[in-house]
């Protein structure tokens, strides 16, 4: 969209304009009258001075009207010859006979012959203005009486085009001053109403902003065009952030109020909410397990990310079906024709329906449109999207596949839909507009940049439409939900409802509210406890040479997100500032490769790698070596055995919508003390306030972060770990399934009652 101060721009430029035109006008009305005034003096000179120069010829005239014609003339002739401007004479008889007239005017005597003519029938003088012979002439006529009885006519004629010419040069005089102050009118108005009122206004305005996405504490900016505005602007302020500390505080109170929510829990909540007649469905991308062939069977295996560690326990809790894409090359031979397979394998809870994509389509889709372009536009890790239309015709289409399974599965039924994720954000619109009565949520769960940055995206209007198709939007944080308010605010033409976070658009609505997702208690899931997990945890330290060195983990996808030679950095200043910790302190990173058909992602992984190396080969000795980079799909029971054998975690994401790996690893400490250094740029840092919170890019910082962990009192790591444990144990993921579910069918409800007044009221 246009910047809002154009318009603005426009006004005062139309009111500057409007005043001039006044001005303008008003003075050159004034000046069309001077020039005329002007021009009349000018005339009455020329018949002031013909009226003399006929006294001065009458007598030599009587006299020759007395004689007949021929002795007449000759008398005559010589003196009726004029000079520069006067253009000469000429002499009628009464009977309107011509006698004699000057060379320069007898072309025209005809003319001359009836201002002779009147001048007889005034009975003295008569006087014209007219054009002959290709110029502006006046021409005044006398009766020259003898003895009271007319004897003749005198006419003397001036050549007065110089008249018109004068004017003209006045005009243009005052015209070109007339513009001058017209100038000056439009620079004054449009300079004043800047100084005045738009520069203040404008200050004004970003305040404003500021006091909402940012919840600063200063005062309205000074110079406001009224005492009024700025005592109010105060007030507005003050009540803002009296109303905002309200609403937290009253939200904190009532979260502590609730007990720990339990797949049971969720369960009957959603059947609450929703109604036993909705189906729940949840489509995205990634799918929740993924079947490979190895060595002639099939494998299922759970993808790495937050998406599915999120929702596979929500569908776990409540059924439903989850649509995603057919990844996995044994994914066609595990389904039926249908792409269908209840899932978990092993304990059937939901179904899961695949859906298959070319690899062309895979290509441009998921690997170009989403993780090319909307990846690294809606992460600030300083890497440049991409964007091509080939991409985004993919993604179109790939979306149009999803929203046509999605109605395939609900059919005629009625259903609530989650749309999960960054892959598929034309898919809520495509619902509504099939299907207005389905109840569509969607949760995105990477940041939301702000809308300079997200207006770097081609097809930004299409993105926004797509995803303002849903009843609810969820974000991770408050901050990403003003992010993209704003964003729709500068690039769409829809209405916004900051009060309640709400954009109307082409007669829909839809709720922008936070909801920071979480995890499943790990007590939940069959990994190994007691003394089988410490049997476990034997054999991972063994296998991988760690001894008894102090061990600090990370568990990651490897992406150029998620902070990777930042945190091998800070490990290698760590020991070069701190000699005592070679050989005592290790660090494991299980990475998990992911995205690897695109170059910059192939590229990071060798970069890690020839880190890792360059700084094992500096520090390492025999049996020991200070960074264990493992590279696999590391399975659940394998990511929670190093989570519980690692007194720290380190999570140093550059940006991250939430990271859930700083959730889990806490959410494994139960009754454990390990310690948590947590990137300050990903979501998860709102709530984990107990973790060591770094700048990764701060590798100093982040080195003495470590050492700071390593050498932490066990008292104090016990009691930041165990509030972490609570904090993450109330906020599990069936309290954001839970809150999320409310919200959707809270929205929907009013929606459905706003409708159906209107209807009452129009019957
Ligand atoms: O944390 C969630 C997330 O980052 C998703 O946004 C993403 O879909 C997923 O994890 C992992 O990425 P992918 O699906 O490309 O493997």
């Amino acid at each position: 969209m246009p910047s809002q101060h154009r318009p603005r721009t426009t006004r005062s430029l139309r009111l500057g304009l409007l005043i001039a035109a006044v001005i303008g006008l008003a003075t050159g009305l004034f000046a069309w009258h001077q020039v005329r005034n002007e021009r009349a003096i000018d005339l009455e000179d020329v018949q002031r001075r013909a009226h003399a120069l006929a006294q001065q010829l009458s007598d030599r005239v009587l006299h020759a009207l007395t004689l007949p014609d021929a002795q007449a003339r000759a008398l005559l002739q010589p003196r009726l010859e004029g000079y520069q401007r006067l253009l000469g004479y000429a002499v009628f008889r009464t009977d309107g006979r011509l006698l004699a007239a000057g060379k320069a005017v007898s072309d025209f005597a005809d003319k001359l012959a009836g201002a002779a003519r009147a001048a007889q029938q005034s009975g003295g003088e008569a006087t014209q203005l007219t054009r002959a012979a290709g110029i502006r002439i006046y021409v005044f006529a006398q009766v020259l009486p003898v003895k009271g009885t007319p004897a003749g006519v005198l006419v003397v004629v001036h050549d007065v085009s110089y008249l018109d010419d004068r004017a003209l040069a006045r005009l243009a005089q005052y015209a070109f001053w007339v513009l001058i102050v017209s100038l000056l009118a439009v620079a004054l108005v449009v300079g004043s109403t800047w100084f005045v009122y738009e520069r203040p206004l404008t200050k004004l305005a970003d305040w404003m902003r500021r006091l909402r996405v940012e919840n600063v504490a200063e005062s309205p900016p000074p110079g406001l065009p009224s005492g009024r505005l700025r005592s109010e602007s105060d007030r507005l302020a003050a009540s803002f952030r009296a109303a905002r500390s309200t609403g937290r505080a009253l939200s904190e109170a009532a979260l502590h109020a609730e007990q720990v929510w339990t797949p049971e829990r969720l369960r009957a909540h959603a059947l609450a909410s929703l109604g036993e007649a909705h189906q729940l469905i949840v489509v995205s991308n990634r799918e929740p397990y993924l079947h490979q062939w190895r060595d002639g069977r099939q494998h299922a295996m759970v993808p790495a990310g937050g998406l599915v560690t999120a929702l596979d326990p929500v569908l776990r809790a409540c059924g439903g079906v989850w649509i995603a894409h057919g990844a996995g090359n044994a994914d066609r031979a595990s389904a039926d024709a249908e792409g269908r397979l209840t899932v978990p394998p092993d304990d059937a809870r939901y179904t899961l329906k695949r859906v298959w994509l070319t690899r062309e389509e895979e290509q441009g889709y998921y690997y170009g449109f989403s993780n090319e372009g909307l990846w690294p536009l809606c992460h600030l890790a300083h890497e440049r999207p991409v964007f091509r239309v080939e991409d985004w015709e993919h993604y179109r289409r790939a979306n149009h596949r999803f929203a046509d399974a999605v109605l395939d599965e609900v059919g005629k039924g009625k259903a609530v839909v989650l749309v999960q994720d960054y892959q598929l954000a034309l898919v809520p619109r495509m619902l509504k507009e099939a299907r207005p009565d389905l109840r569509v949520g969607m949760f995105w769960h990477i940041p939301w940049p702000n809308p300079e940055a997200f207006r770097i995206c081609p097809w930004d209007v299409e993105i926004l439409d797509g995803m303002l198709g849903a009843d609810l939007l969820g974000f991770h944080l408050q901050q990403y939900c003003n992010n993209f308010l704003d964003t729709v605010d500068r690039v769409l033409e829809s209405k916004l409802d900051w009060d309640h976070f709400a954009v109307e658009l082409r007669g829909s609505r839809t709720r922008v509210r936070p909801f920071p997702i979480s995890v499943q208690p790990w007590s939940e899931r069959h990994v190994p406890a007691d003394e089988s997990l410490a049997r476990q945890i034997a054999e991972l330290k063994t296998h991988h040479q760690l001894g008894n060195a102090f061990i600090a983990v990370g568990v990651d996808r490897i992406d150029y997100t998620k902070g990777l030679p930042e945190r091998f950095r800070a490990v290698a200043r760590l020991l070069e500032k701190y000699p005592q910790y070679r050989g005592r302190f290790t660090f494991v990173e299980l990475g998990a490769p992911s995205r690897t058909h695109i170059p910059r992602y192939r590229e990071h992984m060798d970069m890690i790698e020839a880190l890792a190396d360059e700084i094992n080969w500096k520090y390492q000795s025999e049996g020991w070596k200070p960074i264990h980079f493992l590279v696999a799909q590391h399975d659940a029971k394998t990511v929670h055995a190093f989570l519980r054998m690692a007194p720290m975690c380190v999570v140093s994401s550059l940006h991250d919508g939430m990271n859930l790996v700083a959730k889990e690893y806490v959410a494994a400490q139960s009754g454990g003390d390990g310690v948590l250094v947590l990137s300050e740029f990903a979501g998860a840092a709102r709530e984990l306030a107990d973790a060591l919170i770094v700048n990764p890019y701060d590798t100093e910082q982040f080195a003495e972060a470590l050492r700071y962990g390593l050498e932490m009192a066990a008292d104090e790591r016990r009691a930041r770990m165990q509030r972490l444990f609570r904090q993450v144990e109330e906020h599990n993921i069936y309290r954001w399934a839970a809150n999320f579910l409310s919200a959707l069918a809270a929205e929907r409800t009013t929606v459905d009652e706003t409708i159906s007044t209107r209807k009452i009221a129009a019957s």
